[in-house]
C-alpha cells in the first residue's frame, strides 16, 4: 500500500534523527537503509523497533519495496555521505522512480555537484532539491535549520514536511526558507560550515589564552559563563559544558588528542573563496590550523628545537579577551556573509542575506545573539561593517584585540583566527595598500602592466624597468 507520505533514504546519526523528528510530527514516514551482509542487517527494522514514535513509520531494506510504499508525487530525502555515493543511490532509485518525484539531498554536498545533479534529473523527470541540514544529531531530531534550493515548484511540495520539522526562531518562524536556485542551500550550508570553523578555533584560542593568564579549565568555565550575557551561541554554551566535564578527577578535554579532524566542507568553503576571490581569511586560518594540529610529531620535534625557556607572562583580563573574541566574530560573520554575497553576484542567485541569517539564528550549530542582530542588519545593508551598531562595538573592541593579539605574539602563543582578524581588518580599512609595489613587480619580471592612480585608471601601462638583474 503506497501510503507513506515521506520517504527518508540513509539511516545515519542525522538520518535517524530525522526519521524521529517527523514521526513525532505526525507524518506517515518509509524508512530505508540499505542490507550489507554481517555489517547492516535489519538496520530500518531495528530501528523501527527502538522507538515508540515510529510504531507508525515503515522499515525496508529493499528499494523498490521503500519506494512503492510511497504515495506519489515522491518525496525521498537522502541522507548519506556526500559526495559519489549520492550518484551511486540516484542511479538505484531511478528504475524505480515517476515523473515528478522529488529527491532530497540533505547532506553535505558540494554545491557545484548539486546543480549537476539538478540537471542531470530533470532530464529524467525527477525534481532535485539539495538543502543544507545544520544541527547534529540533537538539532536533526528537535528541529534542524533546513536550507532548500533548487526547484521552487518542488520544494513547494516538501515545504510542509521540512518547515513543520525544522527549528523556530524567536517568532515561532520556521528556520527553513527556499534559499534560492541551483546549489544555493548547499552553498551556504558550506559557508555555515566555514563560520563554524572559526567560531570553534576562535573559543579554543581563548581559552588557550586564558589559560596562559593562569585559569585552570574549571575557572575558565565560570568566566564564559559570564560571556553568556553579550556573546551567546551554541558553541559557546556546548564549550562551557566541554570544560566540565570530568573524567575521574581529570578534566575530559585534557585527554583529548590535539589533532582536529575534518570532514572537507570547511576545505570546500576555502576553495570557493579562491575560486570567487573573496578574502575569507579566517576560514582559511581556521582550516588550516587543523591543518597544522595534524603535523603532532613534527611539532614535538620542532619545539625541542626552537621553544625552549618560552614563559608566559600574559598581564591580560578577561574583559579584553572577551573584547577581542568579540572583535574576531564579527570580522568572522562579515567574511562568511560577504562570501554568500558574492557567490550570490556571480551566479545571479538573489540571495537574501537577512533570510539566511534568520534561519541560522536557531537550530544549527552557529546560532548566537549575533546572529539573531544581523538579521536585522541585512535588512538595511549588505555589509554588516556599515552598520552603526557595529562600526561602534568595533571600535570600542579594537584596543584590546590588538592587546591581546600582541601578547600572545609577544609570549609565543598561537592565536590563528584572532590574530588575523585584526589584520584583516587592517587591511580592509586601509586606503592606499602595498599592492602598488606588488603591481610594479609583476610588471617588472612579467611585464603583466599596471594601472596608474593619477590618469583614468583604465589605461593599462607597462614600464622598461632599469634592470640591474
Ligand atoms: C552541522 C555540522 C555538521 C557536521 C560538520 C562537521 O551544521 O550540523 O556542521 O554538518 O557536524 O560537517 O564538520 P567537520 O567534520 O568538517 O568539522
Amino acid at each position: 500500500m503506497n501510503t507513506s507520505e515521506f520517504g527518508l533514504f540513509g539511516l545515519g546519526v542525522m538520518g535517524k534523527s530525522l526519521c524521529r523528528n517527523l514521526a513525532n510530527n505526525g507524518f506517515k514516514i518509509a524508512m530505508f537503509n540499505r542490507h550489507v551482509d554481517g555489517v547492516e542487517v535489519d538496520v530500518a527494522k531495528n530501528f523501527k523497533a527502538e522507538h515508540p514514535e515510529l510504531s507508525e513509520a515503515v522499515a525496508f531494506d529493499d528499494i523498490s519495496a521503500f519506494v512503492n510504499a510511497l504515495e506519489t508525487p515522491r518525496k525521498i530525502m537522502l541522507m548519506v555521505n556526500a559526495g559519489k555515493t549520492i550518484d551511486y543511490v540516484i542511479e538505484d532509485l531511478l528504475p524505480h522512480l515517476s515523473k515528478d518525484d522529488i529527491l532530497i539531498d540533505g547532506g553535505n554536498s558540494n554545491y557545484k555537484k548539486t546543480k549537476e545533479r539538478f540537471e542531470y534529473l530533470k532530464s529524467k523527470g525527477i525534481h532535485f532539491i539539495g538543502t543544507g541540514v545544520s544541527g547534529g544529531e540533537e538539532g536533526a531530531l528537535k528541529g534542524p535549520s533546513i536550507m532548500p534550493s533548487g526547484d521552487l515548484e518542488a520544494y513547494n511540495n516538501v515545504k510542509p514536511f521540512l518547515e513543520k520539522i525544522s527549528a523556530k526562531d524567536q517568532n515561532n518562524l520556521p528556520c527553513c526558507t527556499y534559499v534560492g536556485p541551483e546549489g544555493s542551500g548547499h552553498f551556504i550550508k558550506m559557508v555555515h560550515n566555514g563560520v563554524e570553523y572559526v567560531e570553534m578555533q576562535l573559543l579554543a584560542e581563548v581559552i588557550t589564552i586564558l589559560e596562559a593568564t593562569g585559569h585552570n579549565l574549571d575557572e575558565i568555565a565560570n568566566i564564559l559563563e559570564t560571556w553568556k550575557n553579550t556573546a551567546n551561541s551554541y558553541l559557546l554554551e556546548i564549550t562551557i559544558d566541554i570544560l566540565r566535564t570530568k573524567e575521574g578527577d581529570d578534566w575530559l578535554v585534557k585527554k583529548i588528542l590535539d589533532k582536529a579532524g575534518n570532514k572537507g566542507t570547511g576545505n570546500w568553503t576555502t576553495i570557493a573563496s579562491a575560486e570567487l576571490g573573496v578574502p575569507s581569511t579566517l576560514i582559511a586560518a581556521a582550516l588550516f590550523a587543523r591543518y597544522t594540529s595534524f603535523y603532532k610529531e613534527e611539532r614535538i620535534q620542532l619545539n625541542s628545537n626552537f621553544k625552549g625557556g618560552t614563559v608566559s607572562d600574559l598581564q591580560l583580563s578577561s574583559t579584553e579577551i572577551l573584547e577581542a573574541y568579540q572583535f574576531a566574530r564579527i570580522i568572522n560573520h562579515y567574511q562568511g556573509f560577504k562570501l554568500i554575497a558574492e557567490a550570490s553576484n556571480k551566479f545571479s542567485w538573489n540571495l537574501n542575506l537577512s533570510e539566511i541569517a534568520r534561519i541560522w539564528t536557531n537550530g544549527c550549530i552557529i546560532r548566537s545573539t549575533l546572529m539573531e542582530a544581523l538579521v536585522e542588519v541585512f535588512k538595511e545593508t549588505t555589509n554588516i561593517l556599515t552598520n552603526s551598531q557595529l562600526i561602534a562595538s568595533i571600535k570600542h573592541y579594537k584596543p584590546s584585540v590588538k592587546k591581546v593579539v600582541s601578547q600572545c605574539v609577544l609570549n609565543d602563543i598561537t592565536a590563528s583566527c584572532l590574530g588575523e582578524s585584526i589584520q584583516f581588518f587592517n587591511g580592509i580599512t586601509t586606503v592606499d595598500s602595498s599592492a602598488n609595489i606588488i603591481q610594479a613587480q609583476r610588471d617588472y619580471f612579467g611585464a603583466h602592466t599596471y594601472k596608474r592612480n593619477d590618469d583614468d585608471g583604465v589605461k593599462s601601462h607597462h614600464t622598461i624597468w632599469n634592470k640591474t638583474n
